[in-house]
């Protein structure tokens, strides 16, 4: 391994690559954090919702759940696909997936009542132009809802995975923290709150939630952690067979810490959830 973090924005390849390991280990924690982010907005039949970099459906769902009729875009194929055979299996026949860019939204404005995007647009290089896409195609009186990372010290997902490959592999190079990677560009609050005011929201409200995650075991966290995003696949599929059995067994050692002997432990994290509403007028 070359000890290096990799940055940038992912390609959708890189997003496919992932999608089985996000589906199986992440989506089903993000659903349930997913269920409740959609409390802060009034939806039910009748309501015609766009999720934006849906992955595997852990906000749509929860929102057909609901009876919302909603349409579900991932830029992913691989995603699009998994998130259809939940939404079979969930059986909700309310819900439309669609492989697309959240940069060009292939919509006229106005079309949605709602836009919702729980770790998507929040993670683009282009934020600005990501948010502007959901409010140009929400319709004036309709909610937006984005949820983000909170602060990158208080990721512990994050500070384990580093902290253990930094332990395992002398010389490797933790990420910057500024800029922060993509997926906590919106940690600070008054930034994440002017992005909203920006792209158009009147009556933004920002709440900060715990976001926590069962692990089971050391090898159940780096699957996990490293089907998340590509950016922490990569960090695990550099490392050698020996690099990987070092770090497994740091973070084994963590965990057990941190559980006072189990081998797994509740990692927390801080998530921002923003909404905002579409005026009445646009500028
Ligand atoms: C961290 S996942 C979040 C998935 C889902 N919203 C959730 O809460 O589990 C980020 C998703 O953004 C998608 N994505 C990345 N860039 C995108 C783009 N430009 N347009 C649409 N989707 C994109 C990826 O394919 C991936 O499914």
């Amino acid at each position: 391994m070359t000890a290096q973090m990799p940055s940038g924005e992912p390609t959708p390849a890189a997003w496919d690559a992932v999608a089985d390991g996000f589906d199986e280990f992440v989506t089903p924690v993000n659903s349930r954090h997913g269920a409740a982010a959609l409390s802060r907005i009034d939806i039910g039949p009748g309501t015609r919702l766009l999720d934006v970099a849906a992955g595997s459906g852990a906000l749509s769902i929860p929102a057909a759940r609901r009876g919302a009729d909603v349409t579900a875009t991932d830029i992913s194929p691989r995603m699009i696909e998994r998130l259809r055979a939940r939404a079979s299996a969930a059986g909700v026949p309310n819900l439309q997936a669609r492989v697309m860019d959240g940069m060009r939204l292939e919509y006229d404005d106005d079309t949605f009542d709602v836009a919702v995007s729980q770790h998507g647009v929040s993670t683009f290089v282009d934020l600005r132009g990501g948010l502007a896409e959901l409010v140009r195609v929400t319709k004036p009186g309709g909610r937006v809802l984005v949820s983000a990372f909170g602060a990158l010290s208080r990721a512990e997902f994050f500070g384990f995975l580093v902290g253990a490959v930094r332990a395992a592999i002398p010389g490797f190079v933790p990420p910057p923290a500024d800029p922060p990677p993509l997926p906590f560009q919106l940690a600070d609050v008054a930034v994440f709150r002017d992005r909203l005011v920006e792209a158009g929201l009147s009556g933004v409200t920002i709440d900060t939630t715990e976001w926590d995650t069962p692990y089971e075991s050391a090898t159940h966290f780096l699957a996990a952690v490293s089907s998340s995003h590509p950016i922490a696949a990569t960090m695990v599929t550099q490392l050698a067979p020996s690099q990987r059995a070092q770090v497994t067994q740091v973070l084994d050692g963590m965990l057990r810490e941190r559980s006072g002997g189990a081998p797994g432990a509740v990692l927390h994290a801080e998530v921002h959830i923003g909404a905002g509403t579409v005026p009445g007028w646009r500028s």
